[in-house]
């Protein structure tokens, strides 16, 4: 029988028996929570409950607060990304149980990028698990402690001072009384890489006045997830095996060498010529010479003081990670935190101008800012606290089940055995904007985490950094970033809300990324300093 010798009907049929084979390939799983009593949003094949993000109908933070407000009632909820099974977990209670009471059951986050596919990725803290984790962070955690972050302010100052002459020189170029209108996220991911730049790579760049200097392209190239990247980030995540096979890297080759070869001749350089900075580099060399000290203080991510100090071998590649992990981690994340605060300050005229009386203030007669002046900022806190909350950049947490995990009955749902090697979602950004724990959830309203207020909440339901002994380690790091950048732009210029600014916000509907629709476009104009 040869093909034109088929009938309509033959392909019809053929047709539709392999359109059944992919449904089946796309469902087979589907009941898998049916089946064990726990409910789940109705999945889609191959696509599961991810359908509305992969079409950009939504925001992907909507999409997760759609599930949430659906099973209001239930701890948890059974959900698939694409194919596989994950649990959604929205209680406080268990919340708490997850990521602290029983975290030895879930030290790990999912599996994106395997070791051999990218050492420089895989090797970083925040994709290291079980005991090689633990023993790095036990190293690292020493450099993050205060009195090592009041090192990094000075860098951070210096950063800050680029940013508000930057802004100066611009505005001065404009007509006179006209506002200079910028797209603050642009600014801050030039402002941020600046900063990675000082305190991590111990290089001096300004990447306001020089566009195009070569640390931040290659910054940004080494973060860029768009485009090609970000399909090779979803293979990752959807067939790691395969793309290891194929010896596809997660990095591009170039900007790997950059780094490297920088860290690689700073170290020797250091080395050989004896320079002490004190900066991120500096901290990782010594903790390879054993000799970085902690803090005796309480540290946030000690939680039950299990954690002790432990040094462990670090070669030249696992400081490289460590400082790349400032590109990975805190580099997105600290200008989406910045931009959504300076659009929120400029929307909110009197929260800014009750927080600049607070900045002038503090600085004082001298105007000079010292790391001791940013700490007593108590209302530039509860500005960003309340920002985080609002519109937290990792709107997501995930855990790794690694030995199976009994939930026991409620009322609602039966007992529950999560498996090893079962993934977990912690919805940040829904529980952020549950009614239930924040009041008018949609309001800027920093009063929230007033002394008197923040009691109120439970640390179970605000988790922008997330919680437990996983915890953000980078937390002191980028409120210290934030604070100075805000300090050094509201006591020299008012953020106004311009034409071009996009109202009301909306959050953009594709990727992962908390964005706005039409960009963080804000105006800046120099404030009538009585004195100057
Ligand atoms: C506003 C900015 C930032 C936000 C919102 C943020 C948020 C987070 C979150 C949610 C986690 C996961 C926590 C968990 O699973 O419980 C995390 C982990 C981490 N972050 Fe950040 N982060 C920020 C900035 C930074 C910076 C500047 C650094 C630079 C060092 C950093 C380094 C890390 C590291 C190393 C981890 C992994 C920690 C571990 O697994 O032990 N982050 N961050
Ligand atoms: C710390 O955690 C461990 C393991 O979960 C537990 O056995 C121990 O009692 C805790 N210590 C304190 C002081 O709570
Ligand atoms: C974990 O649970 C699965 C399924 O219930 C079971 O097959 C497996 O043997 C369990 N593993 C351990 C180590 O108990
Ligand atoms: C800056 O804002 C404050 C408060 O809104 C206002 O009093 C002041 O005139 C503004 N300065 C300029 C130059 O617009």
């Amino acid at each position: 029988m040869d093909l034109l010798s088929l009938t309509l009907t033959d392909w019809a049929l053929g047709g539709t028996l392999l359109l059944f084979v992919l449904y089946k390939y796309g469902t087979w799983n589907h009941d898998y929570f049916k089946r064990k009593g726990i409910k789940n949003p109705k999945p889609l094949p191959f696509l599961g409950s991810m359908a509305t993000m992969v079409f950009k109908a939504k925001p992907f933070a909507y999409l997760l607060e759609d599930i949430c407000k659906e099973f209001e009632e239930e701890p948890f909820v059974g959900i698939f990304q694409f194919r596989e099974p994950l649990v959604m977990v929205k209680d406080p209670e268990l919340i708490k149980r997850i990521t602290v009471k029983d975290f030895e059951f879930f030290t790990d986050h999912r599996q994106t990028i395997t070791e051999n596919a990218d050492s420089l990725f895989s090797k970083n803290l925040f994709s290291l698990r079980g005991e090689k984790w633990r023993d790095m962070r036990a190293t690292l955690s020493p450099a993050f402690t205060s009195s090592k972050m009041k090192n990094m302010f000075h860098f951070m100052n210096q950063c800050g001072q680029q940013l508000g002459d930057y802004l100066h020189k611009e505005i001065s170029k404009q007509q006179p009384g006209k506002p200079f209108v910028l797209e603050m996220k642009d600014l801050f991911t030039r402002f941020t890489n600046d900063v990675i730049a000082t305190s991590a790579f111990g290089v001096q760049v300004d990447s306001l006045t020089e566009k195009n200097n070569h640390f931040y392209t290659m910054g940004k190239a080494v973060t860029n997830f768009a485009g090609i990247k970000h399909l090779k980030f979803l293979g990752f995540m959807l067939f790691p095996k395969v793309m290891e096979f194929f010896g596809i890297g997660f990095l591009g080759k170039n900007e790997k060498q950059f780094f490297s070869d920088l860290v690689h001749q700073t170290i020797s350089t250091r080395e050989r010529e004896g320079i002490v900075r004190p900066d991120m580099i500096h901290l990782l060399m010594q903790a390879r010479k054993g000799e970085l000290k902690g803090d005796h203080e309480k540290n946030g991510d000690m939680v039950n003081g299990s954690l002790k100090t432990k040094n462990i071998d670090l070669t030249d590649e696992d400081i490289e990670a460590q400082a790349m992990i400032f590109f990975f981690a805190g580099f997105d994340t600290a200008s989406i935190l910045l931009s959504f605060t300076s659009i929120l300050l400029a929307i909110h005229k009197d929260i800014q101008r009750k927080l600049q009386q607070e900045v002038d203030e503090m600085l004082g007669e001298d105007q000079k800012l010292t790391y001791e002046k940013v700490q007593k900022m108590k209302y530039l806190d509860m500005v960003i606290s309340e920002s985080l909350r609002l519109y937290p950049p990792a709107l997501l947490i995930d855990r790794l089940c690694v030995k199976n995990y009994t939930i026991p009955a409620t009322e609602k749902q039966p007992e529950y055995t999560i498996k090893k090697g079962e993934g977990i979602w912690i919805p940040v950004y829904p529980i952020h904007h549950n009614p239930e724990y924040y009041p008018d959830p949609e309001k800027f309203n920093p009063e929230r985490f007033s002394d008197e207020n923040k009691n109120s909440i439970n640390p179970y339901t605000y988790l922008p950094f997330g919680m437990g002994p996983r915890l953000c380690i980078g937390q002191r790091f980028v409120l210290l970033e934030a604070k100075v950048a805000l300090v050094h732009i509201l006591s020299r210029f008012n953020l106004t809300v311009m034409e071009k600014t996009p109202l009301p916000l909306r959050l953009t509907k594709d990727g992962f990324v908390m964005s706005v629709e039409g960009g963080f476009w804000v105006g800046a104009t120099p404030r009538q300093q009585a004195a100057t």
